[in-house]
C-alpha cells in the first residue's frame, strides 16, 4: 500500500467493509474444483505438448508425402509392419546424373533444436533384398543451409532385411528455430532402404518419458496444481463427422500402430486453416492418464455419445441410431476397465503391458462433450441405463450444451436432473460484460440436483492478441462466485489451453508457445492462485448490506470470497477490484473468541496498469504475480486499499 493509499483509508473514506464469518464453516471445496482442460487445438498435441518434432512420422496423411519432401527416387509402399498405419517410404537408386535419395521432414512450424541439448532419433527401417546400407540423418537450417548442415548429423547402418527399430542419439551443435530433418541414403547407391515411423524427441522430456511430453509445457500444467484434467476436447471428441471421433482405443499400445486421424480444426475456421493438421495419436489415453497422475490431477475422460458434430450435422442420419449404440457404450465399459481393471481383464492387461500395472483410479467420466437437444437426451439415458448398473462406482457428467443460458441450456439442466447426471458440463465463451454480471449466477442453482462443472469457460475481452490483463481479472471476479457456490459448483476448467503462436485457431488460451519457449497468460496466473489457494471449506463473506460481494450494484465493482483452509488454520479471502478506482476495504473477522486476533497475512497481488497488458514471447513476464508478507498487530479488524483492476489473495494467520 503505497502511503498516500493508506492514508485515503485512515483518513476515514468509505471502506467497503467485507464481514467474514470465521466460525461458520461452510461446504468442502472438492479438491476437483480448478482443473484443467486440454484439447489438440491450435496445435496443442501434436506439434505442441506432445514432443515429437516430425509431422506426418508414419506417411499416414491422406498425401503420403505431405510434410515432406522427396528427393531422388523415393516410393510409397502401403504393406508395412504396422497394420493400422501401413504406410511407408521406400529409398531407392536416384539413377542417372542424381546425386542423393532421401526425405525432408519439415516438423510442425519448423523442426526446433536447441545447442548441446540431445534428440533422440529412430526409424524403424528394412533393407528389403537384403545386405547393408547407410542412410544419414542431419538437422539442417535451410537459411544458413550449409553452413548448419552436417553438426551432429549421424550414420545409422541398416543391416537386416527384417523391419527393425533403429535410433541414434544427436546433439546438434547450434539452435536452430525453424530448422528441417533430412534423412538420404548413403550408400551402396544401388542399395534400396525402407523407412517406417520416423520420429525425434527430446530425450528431456517431462519424466523422461521416451513417447514423452514438451518439459517446459507439462512443468507449466504441473504448476498449476490442478484438481481435475478433462481430456481429450472438446470438439475433438466428436470429430466433424462419426469417422473423425475420437476412439480412444485407436490411441492405445504400441505408438507406431496408433492410426493418424484428420484434426477437425484443419479446417473448422476458414480463416485460419491448417490442411496439415492430423492427431498422430502418439499423445493417447495411456499418455493421458499418466499425466493426470504425474500432475496430481483427477483424471476425466469425455467420450463420444454417439453423435457426430452436431454444429455441422444437422441430419439425424449423421449420428448413430439410439438402437445401434452398443459399440460406443462398449467403448465406454472398456474404458473403465483400462483405467481401473486388474491385469487380468484384456483392458488391464494392455494398461500393465504399457507399464502401468496399478489402476489410474478413475472416479468421473463425461458422456457427449458439447451436445443438445433431445438426442442427446436420448443417448446419454442409454448409456447410463448400463453404466449405472455395471459401474455404480463412478461419477457420470452430462452437458447443458453451447451456451451458457437460452433455449438449449434451460432444456437440458432440468434433463439433465431427470437423469441424474452426477455433473453438468456448462461451457462459455462469453465477452467482458458478461462476465461483470454473472458473479450471483450460482447463487440460486438447486441444492438437491446435479453439480456444476464449469467444464469450458473464458473471458473473451475486446482487443485481445494472446489473452489480455482485464479478461483475467473478470474470470477471477467471476470465480469468486465459484467459490461462495463451493457446495453446487464442483470443477471448473479455463478453456482452451495451450495455443502455438503460428498455429492457433481459437483465441484466447491459457499457454502460448513457440517451438522453443512457452509463455503463460495473466488467466494462468488467475487459474493458478485459485489452484493453489483453494482452502477446504467455503467461509460467509458479505458486504455492508449483508449479501456476498458479487459486482452488484452499490458493490462498487467488488467481487469477494473466502474459504478457511482447514490444514493451516488460514483464512483465505480472495478480492477483485474490477473497478477504475482504488477502494479502501476493512475486513471484519467476525466469530474470533475474544483473545484471538490476526497476526499477518501473506498478500498475492496479480495487477497491470494498463487492462490491455499481455504477456507475451517476448516479454513474458508483463503480467505476473507479487507476493508479500505483512505482520498485523493482532486484530479482529484490518483495513487496507485495494488498487483499481486488481486481484489480491490475502492468507491470514491467526492467533
Ligand atoms: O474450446 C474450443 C471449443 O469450444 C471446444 O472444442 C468445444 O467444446 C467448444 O465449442
Amino acid at each position: 500500500m503505497t502511503a498516500a493509499s493508506l492514508a485515503f483509508a485512515m483518513q476515514g473514506a468509505q471502506a467497503v467493509e467485507l464481514n467474514l464469518q470465521t466460525n461458520k464453516v461452510g461446504a468442502e471445496v472438492q479438491p476437483t474444483m480448478y482443473g484443467i482442460f486440454f484439447e489438440d487445438i491450435n496445435y496443442g498435441a501434436d506439434g505442441g505438448l506432445y514432443a515429437e518434432k516430425i509431422k506426418n512420422r508414419s506417411f499416414e496423411f491422406p498425401q503420403a508425402l505431405m510434410g515432406w519432401q522427396a528427393y531422388g527416387n523415393v516410393k510409397v509402399m502401403n504393406d508395412g509392419p504396422f497394420e493400422r498405419a501401413p504406410h511407408y517410404v521406400r529409398l531407392g537408386d536416384p539413377g542417372h546424373g542424381h546425386k542423393h535419395t532421401g526425405i525432408t521432414n519439415e516438423g510442425f512450424f519448423g523442426v526446433s533444436v536447441e545447442k548441446d541439448a540431445e534428440y533422440r532419433f529412430s526409424v524403424w527401417a528394412r533393407v528389403p533384398q537384403g545386405g547393408e546400407a547407410k542412410i544419414k540423418v542431419e538437422l539442417i537450417d535451410p537459411k544458413t543451409m550449409g553452413e548448419s548442415q552436417n553438426k551432429g548429423d549421424k550414420t545409422i547402418t541398416i543391416d537386416s532385411k527384417e523391419w527393425k527399430k533403429y535410433t541414434a542419439v544427436i546433439t546438434p551443435s547450434e539452435t536452430i528455430k525453424e530448422g528441417q530433418l533430412r534423412i538420404f541414403l548413403v550408400k551402396p547407391e544401388k542399395a534400396e532402404v525402407d523407412l517406417e515411423h520416423v520420429s525425434l524427441f527430446p530425450v528431456d522430456t517431462w519424466k523422461g518419458h521416451e513417447n514423452g511430453m514438451r518439459k517446459d509445457l507439462a512443468q507449466k500444467l504441473y504448476d498449476l496444481h490442478p484438481g481435475v484434467f478433462r481430456f481429450p476436447g472438446g470438439c475433438i471428441v466428436e470429430g466433424t463427422d462419426l469417422d473423425t471421433r475420437y476412439q480412444w482405443k485407436n490411441t492405445v499400445g504400441p505408438v507406431e500402430n496408433r492410426p493418424t486421424i484428420e484434426n477437425r480444426w484443419h479446417y473448422t475456421f476458414p480463416h485460419r486453416f491448417f490442411p496439415d493438421y492430423f492427431q498422430s495419436n502418439g499423445l493417447g489415453f495411456y499418455e493421458y492418464f499418466l499425466l493426470s497422475e504425474e500432475i496430481g490431477a483427477e483424471p476425466l475422460p469425455i467420450l463420444n455419445v454417439g453423435l457426430s458434430c452436431q454444429y455441422q450435422n444437422n441430419v439425424p442420419e449423421a449420428h448413430v441410431p439410439v438402437d445401434q449404440l452398443d459399440p460406443y457404450i462398449q467403448d465406454a465399459l472398456d474404458l473403465i476397465e483400462f483405467a481401473n481393471g486388474d491385469v487380468t481383464t484384456t483392458w488391464g492387461k494392455l494398461r500393465a503391458d504399457m507399464g502401468h500395472p496399478e489402476p489410474f483410479n478413475l472416479k468421473v467420466m463425461g458422456i457427449g462433450n458439447e451436445q443438445w437437444g433431445p438426442e442427446y437426451v436420448e443417448r446419454l439415458e442409454k448409456f447410463l441405463q448400463v453404466l449405472r448398473k455395471e459401474h455404480p462406482e463412478i461419477k457420470y457428467v452430462g452437458s447443458s450444451g453451447p451456451n451458457s443460458e437460452g433455449k438449449d441450456f434451460d432444456y437440458l439442466w432440468p434433463e439433465m436432473t431427470r437423469l441424474d447426471a452426477d455433473l453438468v458440463d456448462e461451457h462459455f465463451y462469453r465477452p467482458e460484460k458478461w462476465f461483470l454480471e454473472q458473479g450471483a449466477r450460482y447463487d440460486n442453482y438447486d441444492r438437491k440436483g446435479p453439480k456444476v462443472f464449469a467444464g469450458e469457460y473464458a473471458c473473451h475481452g475486446k482487443g485481445k492478441k494472446y489473452n489480455h490483463f482485464n479478461a483475467a481479472l473478470l474470470e477471477a471476479a467471476f470465480m469468486t462466485g465459484l467459490e461462495r457456490n463451493a457446495d453446487v459448483v464442483h470443477m471448473a476448467t479455463y478453456a482452451p489451453l495451450f495455443a502455438h503462436v503460428d498455429g492457433w485457431q481459437w483465441r484466447p488460451d491459457m499457454i502460448w508457445f513457440d517451438n522453443l519457449e512457452s509463455f503463460p497468460t495473466a488467466s494462468y496466473y488467475v487459474q493458478q492462485l485459485y489452484a493453489t489457494n483453494p482452502g477446504t471449506n467455503a467461509l460467509p463473506l458479505t458486504g455492508k448490506d449483508g449479501k456476498p460481494l458479487t459486482g452488484a450494484e452499490g458493490q462498487d465493482g467488488i467481487f469477494a470470497s473466502a474459504v478457511l483452509d482447514g490444514a493451516s488454520g488460514e483464512y483465505v479471502v480472495k478480492v477483485v477490484n474490477t473497478g477504475e478506482t482504488e477502494q479502501p476495504l476493512t475486513i471484519n473477522f467476525n466469530g474470533l473468541k475474544k483473545k484471538e486476533g490476526i497476526v499477518g497475512a501473506t498478500v498475492t497481488t496479480l495487477h497491470a496498469d494498463d487492462p490491455l497488458a499481455e504477456n507475451s514471447l517476448e516479454k513474458p513476464n508483463a503480467v505476473m504475480p507479487a507476493m508479500e508478507r505483512m505482520a498485523i498487530d493482532n486484530r479482529q479488524d484490518w483495513t487496507t486499499v485495494i488498487p483499481a483492476k486488481t486481484f489480491k489473495v490475502y492468507r491470514f494467520q491467526k492467533k
